[in-house]
């Protein structure tokens, strides 16, 4: 098995490999003059079993082609299984028809993968209305989560008895209250209402004691930073200790880091799926495991 990092996946293709017994292999990537991709493998791969390392940010649309165009090479040169690890799978958040013409992106994506891979390992996916990958991806499919290694980071990090685990929505229960849960933290689910894709409201439905708490909200995604930065100001409203937020996969679009460090947050931490400055919870080895 040879483990290829392609544009974005550099540095987790270094740390799977440095977690597994696995080596990493060559591929240089250019554009032509005219913008069309350019790819190569360096090693030989026929009759090997080949990694592709792709998270989908930044740039989803090119990451996508990216790795259509060189999954569907390492075929045609005699690979035997070719295996996606898309840290971060773009696109699941479009699941539905929301006004008419609208497109419907996720099938879409997963369309072009399966016809390109022969598996796909994913790091919670955003699986909203469609509850399972199955339902989008007919090829072999592992969807991890990073609950464990998320409750491990708040394990270490804070006293439970002083410390709440929030998430700032309904659909955020499966990260924020399973990891609370797991470790025996307390948590609260909170209620979003979203008006656009850059203003939501969070309502505080559970009203506890948050004088002098540590407050943790967890979610998987921070793109706007809109659902974290509302979350956040509710929260200071009642006077906690300190409002930390945790994030899988780290888009940060538009400035959001700063907006939410702004609006008060004390830190701000996420996963390794997507590389930004805020990673502080390594999940190589989890992902490793599963090439295995
Ligand atoms: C949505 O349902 C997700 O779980 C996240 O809450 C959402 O993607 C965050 O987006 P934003 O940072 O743009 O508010």
């Amino acid at each position: 098995m040879i483990i290829f990092p392609l544009t974005n996946g550099a540095k987790i293709a270094q740390g799977i490999a440095k977690a597994s017994d696995f080596r990493l292999g060559k591929i240089a990537i250019s554009r032509f003059p005219d913008g069309e991709l350019h790819l190569d493998f360096e090693d030989d791969i026929h009759g090997r079993k080949v990694v592709l390392v792709q998270t989908m940010h930044p740039n989803p649309n090119e990451s996508i082609i990216e790795l259509v165009f060189a999954a569907r090479t390492a075929k045609e040169l005699g690979a035997t299984k070719v295996i996606g690890v898309v840290p971060y799978l773009a696109y699941m958040r479009q699941d539905k028809r929301f006004h008419a013409g609208e497109c419907v992106s996720n099938h879409i994506m997963a369309s072009l993968l399966n016809a390109s891979l022969d598996k796909i390992i994913t790091v919670d996916p955003h699986l909203h209305r469609v509850h399972n990958l199955a339902d989008l991806f007919h090829i072999e499919r592992k969807k991890l989560s990073a609950n464990n290694a998320i409750a491990a980071y708040i394990r270490s990090k804070f006293p439970e008895a002083n410390s709440v685990v929030v998430g700032p929505d309904i659909e955020s229960s499966q990260w924020a209250k399973t990891i609370a849960d797991s470790i025996g933290f307390r948590s609260a689910i909170f209620l979003k209402e979203r008006l656009s894709s850059r203003k939501v409201r969070i309502n505080v439905t559970t009203e506890l004691e948050w004088k002098g708490k540590s407050v943790i909200i967890v979610d998987d995604i921070i793109s706007s930073g809109h659902t974290m930065i509302e979350a956040v100001r509710e929260i200071r409203k009642r006077r906690p200790k300190a409002v930390h937020a945790i994030c899988v996969h780290a888009i940060f679009a538009e400035g959001a880091f700063e907006k939410i460090r702004k609006a008060g947050a004390k830190t701000i931490v996420s996963t390794d799926c997507i590389e930004h400055t805020s990673n502080a919870i390594e999940l190589e080895p989890l992902i490793a495991k599963e090439l295995y």
